[in-house]
């Protein structure tokens, strides 16, 4: 047991007080952010004549050398210190003495870890757009090679009306082209520096906090010292926001579930992406697929209990604050996983194009395009409304659908039908007929894909 501040105590700390109240099992992955900030705050108090400059020199030496060590396996973080702060600036004082012990002025815990905390889900937030672009551009891929690749739209789970894969894959873009966009606005929101905040109440050491900032690429310093070490709200934000990415993997990862079951065979998962059974021989399973939508509880639980944490907490800094780390780690690893994964899933998943369009035809994804024949015909829409909902019944009960029809049996149910019908109804019509903004036929799919390049362009 090692700690930083038994001056006051006169008696040892119980043990499993001990091991309750540390951190440094979870928090020395903020190591690498630990040591930038302290060669930042090094710096600043060289500049500012608070330490002379030998000593920052020797103390940002010894920092980078702990770096090195950490990474290469020759130092490693042992559980002896509290958290990965005590463990810095105890080795760093082991390795060039007093200077070591100077590396504090001015600065607390509480603005280190706060700080620590933003650095590292700023990097995570970068890693997670570029995750999110990978996605991005695979759909995008996909729906190119897909204009007409038929198959039914689906509402209450139920065909609705034909459309096509790159549409499908379409919708899907534009969630996770929002998704991206969250952590853009995120990461705009939360780019000010906490160091200089000291535990609550700044401190009386000339620091220049603004160059600290700039030191760390931050937008400039935080303008309340108080909030600066309290604040967790850009971890609630990330985590609403992978809370909605996993939503959104979770909603395709069933529909892939569906589309991979043996009843649709509308594609088929790649075997590196697919399980087998201890039992059942011929099984191959979408565990993959399956697992995002389970994890996506995880990361939920997450969010939540980070709110509930900090709901009660009065100013400013809190050891309840400690409790951020654990779950948000957890929902960063997964949220990293789970989209490489399934972008893996994705690239290497077959589509069956006939089975997918055979589908399409059948189920009455056409009824309202015939519909739609009969208002062009003169027919006030909700009496060929009417028309078609006889037609259905009829093509039910004769165990066929409305293309396969003869014209003579559609126009015992209006004489407005003629032979044109046919041809309305196709499924390419259907499809192709489809030009509004945000439609699934080809010239409306080609504009939205040309506004998602110009997108990935961008971001
Ligand atoms: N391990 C602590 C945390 O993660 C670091 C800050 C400790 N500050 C304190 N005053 N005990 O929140």
């Amino acid at each position: 047991m090692a700690q930083l501040w038994g001056g006051r105590f006169k008696g040892e700390t119980d043990a499993l007080v001990y091991h309750f109240n540390a951190s440094i099992s979870f928090d020395r992955r903020l190591l690498e952010e630990d040591i930038e900030g302290s060669i930042a705050h090094a710096t600043m108090l060289a500049r500012q004549g608070i330490v002379t400059k030998e000593e920052a020199d020797a103390m940002i030496a010894g920092l980078r050398e702990i770096r090195d060590d950490v990474r290469s396996g020759r130092l490693a973080v042992t559980d002896v210190y509290e958290d990965v702060h005590s463990f810095v600036e105890a080795v760093l004082t082991e390795r060039i003495g007093d200077a070591g012990k100077k590396l504090h002025t001015g600065r607390s815990r509480n603005d280190q870890v706060a700080l620590d905390m933003k650095l590292y889900t700023r990097k995570v937030i970068r890693e997670t757009r570029g995750l999110l672009h990978n996605l991005l551009d695979r759909l995008l891929s996909l729906m190119e090679a897909h204009l007409d690749t038929y198959m039914p739209g689906f509402t209450h789970l139920q065909k609705a009306q034909p459309l096509t894969l790159a549409h499908h894959l379409g919708a899907y873009f534009e969630m996770f082209k929002r998704d991206a966009l969250r952590m853009s606005d995120i990461e705009k929101r939360m780019n000010t520096c906490p160091l200089g905040s000291g535990a609550l109440a700044g401190t009386t050491y000339p620091l220049d906090r603004a160059y600290v900032a700039q030191l760390l690429d931050f937008d400039g310093p935080t303008w309340n010292s108080m909030d600066s070490v309290s604040d967790r709200d850009y971890l609630i934000e990330y985590l609403s926001a992978a809370a909605t990415i996993m939503m959104h993997l979770s909603r395709f990862s069933e529909e892939i579930i569906i589309w991979n079951s043996n009843e649709y065979r509308f594609v088929e998962i790649d075997d590196a992406y697919s399980t087998g059974s201890s039992i059942m021989p011929q099984k191959k399973n979408p565990d993959i697929a399956e697992l995002v939508r389970g994890k996506t509880g995880r990361v939920y639980g997450a969010l939540l209990s980070l709110l509930t944490v900090m709901k009660g907490l009065p100013l400013a800094y809190n050891k309840d604050m400690q409790e951020d780390k654990e779950l948000t780690f957890d929902a960063m690893d997964t949220v990293r996983d789970c989209l490489a994964l399934f972008t893996g899933m994705l690239e290497t998943m077959r589509f069956h194009r006939d089975v997918m369009a055979k589908s399409a035809v059948n189920g009455f994804t056409n009824a309202t395009d015939a519909a739609d024949y009969l208002v062009g015909k003169g027919v006030p829409f909700r009496d060929a409304h009417a028309l078609i909902g006889r037609l259905v019944l009829y093509c039910i009960d004769q165990n066929t659908s409305i293309d396969a029809l003869s014209l003579a049996e559609l126009q015992a149910v209006s004489p407005v039908f003629e032979e044109d019908i046919f041809k309305a109804v196709s499924l390419e019509t259907c499809v192709e007929k489809r030009l509004t903004t945000g439609g699934p036929g080809r010239k409306a799919m080609e504009e939205a894909i040309a506004a998602g390049r110009l997108f990935l362009g961008k971001c």
